[in-house]
Order: structure tokens, then C-alpha cells, then sequence
């Protein structure tokens, strides 16, 4: 039989589900800063969650690939790293093909636990599961990851616990929010706990900035569909077609830019809310950051974190890291 067990909602109501009024608020006080900006967690609606899906097969867009191959060739080190008797805990939907290796090759696994804050996509992916991985228990939690999770498997029946964030996702935190991020895990973890973690590397700015600004327009439509939501649920009234997609690397900050470009002087309604675009204006929309191999390890550290085993491609354009708290 199908091993699911539904556990309550952890954390407050409020803060879990993405509530209108929090969008509202935040696209306000987003569009109403020096540089306009709003929050990248936005895109993910079913039309961009389709287009992001797209992206990840664009020739251009090397990390799922890359991270994908990474996994595969060295899955049976990584099985070793994480040992038997591991409790899994993975923040996202948990339906994706790189925990299906995971849950297909770690030895003797005590559960798995997907933590997602949209409801259907947490149960209709752990049902799923449920039936691909019969002998192993599957405990969904509805939560987001700024909330601490208490995770519900009795300490007594695991050995440690793992969690599992690849994508980097990571990425999209500033380097304070990372730090806080990696604490919560590692908090949460525990001593001997552990975290695989994919990590987008620095490198050329060029193939860089190729992966954001690809050929067909993908990631373009993908930056904008966060303006037709807008359009669409808080009945906002932009001009598609007076924005245009653009990608940068900032060097600086050793991060992918995306920003949606205004092409000439215009006004934007939200409910009572006017906003002025001058002509070159930008809506600044996403940050991706890429870290060196020294860079991710001092942050770790920071973080009660050690790299315990660390694996890349060949040409080093993406990481899988191994940490273990200490
Ligand atoms: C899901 C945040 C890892 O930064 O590469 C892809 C999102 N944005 N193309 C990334 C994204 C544009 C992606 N992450």
C-alpha cells in the first residue's frame, strides 16, 4: 500500500498560503522604490511554472541539465555521503526527476518529506510518489521556507536528517538571506544532520548571460507573464508590449539580473496606485546569484556548515555540495 501521512499545517495560516492582499502589498512596495522592483517568488503562477519548465530545456540554459547529469553520474557517492536510515526533506514541490534518483538510491531511506506551500501541488506530487516508492513513508507539509518546519517523523526513527534544495534555488537569496537560510537548515538539521545543495557557479559572463536571454524568447516571456498576473489579480493595467526582457550579469555582485525595461514614458493603474515609467526605466525582477567553490564553502561555514563532499561537471559550470553540520 501507498504510505502518505497527511500532517497538519505547520506554521501560522496566514503566512503559508500566498494570500492576495500580501501580493498587492508587495507589488506595491515593490513598484513604489527608487528602483522598481518585484519579488522573483511571483513568476511561479500555472503559466510561469509552464514557461519555467520550458526554460530548464532550453539549449542555452545549462543548470537543470548540468545538475541532472552531476546527480546521475555520481549517485551512488552521494548515496554513501547520506548513509542509511536518512529522514529526506526537501523544500518545493518534490515531483521533480532529480528526487526520483534520490529516493531510488538512498539505502534503507526512513522517509521523505516534501514541504511545499501550494497545497494541491504538495499532495497531488506526494501521491505520486506514494505510488512510484511503496516501502518508502511519505510525509507532506504544507509551509513555506521562511517558517521553521517541525518535521513529523519521531526523532527515534531516523538516524539524521538530510535536507535536499537543488536548482539552486539559492541563488535567488541576497548573501544575508542565504546565511539566514542555510542557519535555519542547519538548526534544523541538527548535529550530523546534512544538505545537498546544487550551486550554480561563476562564469564566463557570456554563457551567463546566453542562459537568461535565450534565442527563442522563453525566459523574455517568462519575466513578463509576472505583469499579465498582475494584470490579471490585482487588475492592473500594463502594456505588455512597453516592457522588454532583459538579462545582466553584475559582475559586482557576481549575480544574473533580470529586469523588464520600460520602452517609452508611461503611466501603470493599480487599484488607486499610479505608477510613472521614464522611457529606459527598469522593474528589476529576479537575482540569481553564482557563487565560486571558496565562496559557497565560507558561507557554509558561517552557517555551521562543513563541505563534506563537493562535485561538479567537467567543466565546472555547476555544483552539487554535501554539507554536514558540525
Ligand atoms: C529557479 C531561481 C534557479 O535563477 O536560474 C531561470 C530561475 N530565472 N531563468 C535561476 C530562472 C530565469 C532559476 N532558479
Amino acid at each position: 500500500m501507498p504510505h502518505i501521512n497527511e500532517t497538519p499545517l505547520v506554521g501560522s495560516p496566514e503566512r503559508t498560503e500566498e494570500q492576495p492582499e500580501s501580493f498587492m502589498n508587495d507589488v506595491i512596495s515593490g513598484l513604489s522604490k527608487e528602483q522598481k522592483s518585484i519579488p522573483a517568488k511571483y513568476f511561479y503562477d500555472e503559466a510561469g511554472s509552464v514557461l519555467f519548465d520550458r526554460i530548464c530545456e532550453l539549449d542555452e540554459y545549462y543548470p537543470t541539465r548540468t545538475e541532472m547529469a552531476i546527480m546521475q553520474e555520481n549517485i551512488k557517492e552521494i548515496a554513501l555521503q547520506i548513509g542509511s536510515e536518512a529522514l529526506l526533506v526537501e523544500y518545493g514541490s518534490g515531483s521533480s526527476l532529480k528526487t526520483r534518483i534520490l529516493l531510488k538510491h538512498l539505502n534503507n531511506l526512513a522517509g521523505y518529506v516534501p514541504i511545499d506551500i501550494s497545497r494541491e501541488h504538495l499532495y497531488q506530487s506526494a501521491e505520486r510518489l506514494a505510488v512510484d516508492f511503496p516501502h518508502i513513508p511519505i510525509h507532506p507539509v504544507h509551509a513555506d521556507y521562511s517558517t521553521p518546519v517541525v518535521l513529523p517523523v519521531d526523532r527515534g526513527n531516523y538516524k539524521r536528517t538530510v535536507f535536499f534544495f537543488p536548482g539552486s534555488t539559492i541563488g535567488n537569496f541576497d548573501p544575508d538571506e542565504a546565511l539566514a537560510f542555510l542557519n535555519r537548515i542547519s538548526a534544523s538539521a541538527g548535529r550530523g544532520g546534512g544538505l545537498l545543495i546544487g550551486v550554480d557557479l561563476q562564469k564566463d559572463p557570456l554563457v551567463l548571460e546566453a542562459a537568461y536571454n535565450d534565442k527563442e524568447g522563453v525566459t523574455a516571456a517568462f519575466n513578463k507573464n509576472v505583469l499579465s498576473r498582475i494584470n490579471r489579480e490585482l487588475g492592473a493595467d500594463f502594456d505588455l508590449d512597453g516592457f522588454e526582457h532583459k538579462a545582466l550579469y553584475n559582475d559586482e555582485a557576481g549575480r544574473i539580473e533580470m529586469h523588464l525595461i520600460s520602452q517609452h514614458e508611461q503611466n501603470v493603474h493599480i487599484g488607486e496606485h499610479s505608477f510613472t515609467f521614464r522611457h529606459g526605466e527598469t522593474i528589476h525582477t529576479e537575482n540569481s546569484h553564482k557563487y565560486t567553490l571558496p565562496q559557497f564553502a565560507a558561507l557554509a561555514k558561517r552557517a555551521d556548515f562543513k563541505v563534506s563532499r563537493l562535485w561538479t561537471d567537467n567543466r565546472c559550470l555547476f555544483s552539487i555540495h554535501y554539507l554536514t553540520v558540525v
